[in-house]
């Protein structure tokens, strides 16, 4: 059985639970809310516009936090509950919550699945989700069997064949189910997107991105991230964080919406960076320094789409560097490069020199970044976390398809496991799956959006 039938058969059996939960969910008055509007697997979901959106939250530790604060001052978000398998911190959220005035949320901390209580208990629209990395897809899969939507902190999931999990009970139970990628409400990668709809690069024909970020401290850090983020790269190689720089790729390449990844083949180098990094800072008897690593310090992936389209994604965490997210995308017109964001357009840029891009925002400038919104976008990753939260908060309350849908979730984060099936066959091509499964061909492109 191959991996995408098997996938079929499983949701096969999930059939009839599927029904009995969305049953139960409306039962509750939670899948009330939303009519079938469409058949699954057809269509994305739409639903009833609704002013008020209620909110369960799980994993309340730097990104869950960060996010509960611009959630707070999104109009009409409400923060109905929360959970973390650290009580503190859902006393620290509870407390905060009402200090804005807010009724103070349900707490949950009954041990790493009370999840499933919070999603089976509570009246919610949504199921937020910003814990470690393995606990995406059982979050958002109990949050769409109990009739609410999902949204996970990246990678959505780590696996090929989570990636259908999530897509399969998407369609089954009629939910949404985004990646919260809020690289893609970064305001140049969107004045990019805006220019790329304005005909300004002409066709994307290239694009790199990656994610260049020295973590060693953080990964050997006590708390936060250092608790669960090191322990993948004793387990595994490849790219574990391709969506910072695939998420915008994929909009200016209308991913899903007129091309689709089609392979990719990935390469490692040696893996240096963690153990060095624990010689030189932990005491001799520290027992992580004998742990060993396989993630490579550098690993690099190719992107091949069906149009013939090429991506170079890069994921580098374990080496002294300054940050970087860098991008650049490149057209048959025109090519933008970050780090410093600066652009150059045939007939308009002079010889062949790069250009501030901030020399075009009167003219591109995405309208989500014109609006009053952004002016309070003030913190948060430079204001793209609030703006993200805004987005998806809108389109909920509007009853509109969200900006990433889970299709665009599965493309991107099933490039993690991918990239580690390449590396450990010599670099081979990889074929990436058609989440949509044939759909892309005539999905309408991503709009612009002013929120
Ligand atoms: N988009 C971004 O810019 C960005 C930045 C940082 C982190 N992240 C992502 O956010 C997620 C969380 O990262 P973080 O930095 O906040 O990590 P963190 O370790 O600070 O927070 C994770 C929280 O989840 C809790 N938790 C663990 N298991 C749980 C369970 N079973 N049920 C409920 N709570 C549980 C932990 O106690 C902790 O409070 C990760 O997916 C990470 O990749 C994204």
């Amino acid at each position: 059985m191959t991996e995408h039938s098997s996938r079929r058969e499983f949701l096969k059996t999930a059939g009839a639970t599927g029904l009995s939960a969305l049953t139960a969910g409306m039962l509750t008055g939670c899948g009330a809310l939303h009519r079938r509007f469409t058949k699954p697997g057809i269509e994305l979901p739409r639903t009833h516009a609704r002013e008020q959106i209620r909110i369960g939250f799980v994993g309340l530790g730097g990104m869950g936090s960060n996010h509960i604060e611009h959630l707070l001052r999104v109009p009409g978000a409400t923060i109905c509950a929360v959970c973390d398998i650290v009580p503190e911190k859902v006393a620290r959220i509870q407390d905060l919550v009402e200090k804005t005035g807010q009724p103070r949320p349900t707490g949950y901390s009954k041990g790493d699945r009370d999840f499933v209580r919070l999603c089976e208990t509570e009246q919610l629209d949504i199921v937020y989700n910003a814990a470690p990395w393995e606990w995406h897809v059982p979050i958002c899969v109990a949050a769409m069997r109990n009739g609410k939507h999902a949204a996970t902190e990246v990678p959505a999931a780590l696996t090929a064949d989570d990636c259908w999990k999530l897509v399969e009970y998407a369609e089954k139970f009629e939910k949404h189910c985004v990646m919260l990628e809020n690289c893609n409400y970064g305001r140049f990668e969107m004045m990019v997107f805006n220019m790329v709809r304005k005909g300004v690069f002409g066709e994307i024909v290239h694009a790199e991105v990656g994610y260049q970020h020295d973590l060693r401290a953080v990964k050997f850090d006590m708390q936060g991230e250092g608790l669960w983020r090191r322990a993948h790269a004793t387990k595994r190689d490849g790219n574990f964080y391709p969506t910072h720089g695939l998420g915008p790729a994929a909009q200016a390449m209308d991913i899903n919406r007129g091309d689709q990844f089609d392979y990719l083949v990935s390469m490692s180098g040696n893996a240096r960076g963690l153990a060095l990094y624990a010689e030189k800072t932990l005491p001799p008897d520290s027992p992580l320094r004998s742990e060993r690593y396989k993630l490579a310090d550098v690993n690099t992936t190719l992107i091949r789409t069906v149009r013939g389209r090429t991506i170079y994604v890069v994921h580098d965490t374990h080496l002294p560097r300054p940050y970087a997210r860098f991008g650049l995308f490149q057209g048959t017109n025109a090519i933008y490069g970050g780090h410093p964001p600066r652009v150059h357009i045939e007939g308009r840029s002079p010889g062949h020199d790069w250009e501030p891009i901030d020399k075009y925002a009167d003219e591109f400038e995405h309208p989500l970044w014109r609006t009053d919104a952004a002016q309070r976008a003030t913190g948060g990753h430079g204001g793209m976390d609030y703006l993200e939260n805004l987005r998806l908060i809108q389109c909920l309350q509007r009853g509109e398809p969200t900006d990433m849908n889970v299709y665009d979730a599965a493309a991107i984060s099933c490039v993690v496991e991918l990239t580690a099936r390449s590396v450990a066959k010599g670099s081979e091509p990889v074929s990436i799956p058609d989440f949509t499964r044939g759909r892309w061909r005539t999905n309408s492109p991503l709009a612009i959006v002013n929120g």
